[in-house]
């Protein structure tokens, strides 16, 4: 078997009636996950995690997170072969996340998959980790529904996707202009000395706490950003928490001035409230717009309470359907790249081949790499 003909290999076929075998990659951040699906079954979903390397710097460092996943790679790989129970030998393709993500820690699982495809002749796909976020969700509830959109919110993204479909028709909505949802917890918690990562803690303490104590500002909805219905204003649908952040450190600095203890319970609920209030609003709005009926939510912030019973109460009464994978599909996994690598087969989607490179600001729009 040659170079070209591991990675250019024509679509795969998976045996008759069989839904495609695929092995999934993920190396994008700080999880390092190998998943195995058939089809929308999932058989394994094993994912090493460097965070608790990262936590005394209150944020992933990339170079660490690279390291880690050279580290974590062949155990993780070895203990997806083994819950599945499947040999190397037996899946129809491999997929690998390619971008959007930090492109050392890219390069580690693109260069692992590279090597596998090579050694075992098996098809490569180099796919999109945003559109594999949406693939995920077929693992729960089977194949997705046609006017679909996502909300993804995590420490690395947040964005809304229309997904027309999930192999070839995947548009950007909105996204943040500066810090991720999660970042934007993780630096709070940090201000507030919390440790990190900060998204769980202040859900915790936001819950003793009163939303209406403090108000803090919701980025990018003033008039000048929101546009009418008629004329979208710019960044209708983008996302800012720079605002909400510099808000929190000057209330922390006002009481603290004021030789008073900071009311880190309202503090936290303040925020949540903040952070909840624009992401719900402005995705339920963009689904409106963009006649979406079913929204699904992903990443690891959507594990927050606040944002998950807003977004539930928003989309109820706009009559759009909320999808919500169980917590270990959300956050960064390989099974979800698998899934959306099943997805590709299914569809006789081209491989990428062997020739392609990482692309840590892949666009959602390329939902799987051509190839070269
Ligand atoms: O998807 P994820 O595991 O991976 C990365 O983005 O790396 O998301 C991690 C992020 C962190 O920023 C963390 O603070 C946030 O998700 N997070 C939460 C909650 N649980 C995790 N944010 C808000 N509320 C939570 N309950
Ligand atoms: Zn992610």
């Amino acid at each position: 078997m040659t170079q070209q003909t591991a990675g250019a290999a024509a679509v795969p076929t998976p045996q008759e009636g069989a839904e495609p075998l695929v092995l999934g990659i993920e190396t994008s951040c700080d999880e390092t996950g190998v998943g195995i699906v058939r089809g929308t079954e999932l058989l394994a979903n094993a994912v090493a995690s460097s965070m608790d390397q990262h936590a005394v710097f209150g944020g992933v460092i990339p170079e660490i997170a690279a390291r880690a996943h050279v580290e974590a790679f062949r155990p993780t790989l070895a203990e997806a072969l083994a819950t599945a129970g499947v040999e190397l030998d037996e899946v129809d393709a491999i997929a690998v996340t390619a971008g959007p993500g930090l492109n050392g820690a890219l390069m580690v699982g693109v260069a692992a998959a590279k090597a596998l495809a090579l050694a075992t002749g098996k098809p490569l796909y180099g796919v999109n980790h945003l559109v594999a976020h949406v693939g995920a969700a077929a693992l729960e509830g089977g194949h997705l529904p046609e006017g679909l959109g996502a909300l993804l919110v995590s420490g690395g993204h947040t964005e809304i996707l229309r997904v027309g479909s999930l192999t070839r028709d995947v548009e950007l909505l909105g996204s943040t202009i500066d810090d991720a949802a999660g970042e934007a917890y993780d630096k709070v918690a940090r201000m507030l000395g919390l440790g990190y990562p900060g998204g769980p803690v202040i859900d915790r303490l936001a819950a003793e706490g009163d939303p209406k104590a403090i108000r803090y500002p919701r980025g990018l909805t003033q008039p000048k950003f929101v546009g009418t219905a008629e004329e979208p204003g710019p960044h209708r649908n983008d996302f800012s928490f720079s605002g909400v952040k510099t808000a929190v450190s000057r209330s922390i600095e006002h009481f603290e001035r004021q030789g008073q203890e900071v009311p880190v319970e309202d503090v936290c609920a303040g925020f949540q409230a903040a952070v909840a209030d624009v992401i719900t609003a402005k995705a339920v709005r963009a689904c409106r717009e963009h006649g979406i009926g079913h929204l699904l939510l992903g990443g690891g912030v959507a594990a927050n309470s606040g944002l998950r019973s807003l977004l539930a109460a928003r989309c109820a009464s706009a009559g759009i359907s909320l999808r919500v994978p169980p917590f270990s599909l959300c956050t960064d996994n390989g099974a979800m790249v698998a899934a959306l690598g099943a997805r590709l087969v299914a569809d006789g989607v081209q491989p990428s081949g062997l020739g392609f490179g990482t692309d840590p600001s892949l666009p959602v729009s390329t939902v799987s790499l051509p190839p070269a």
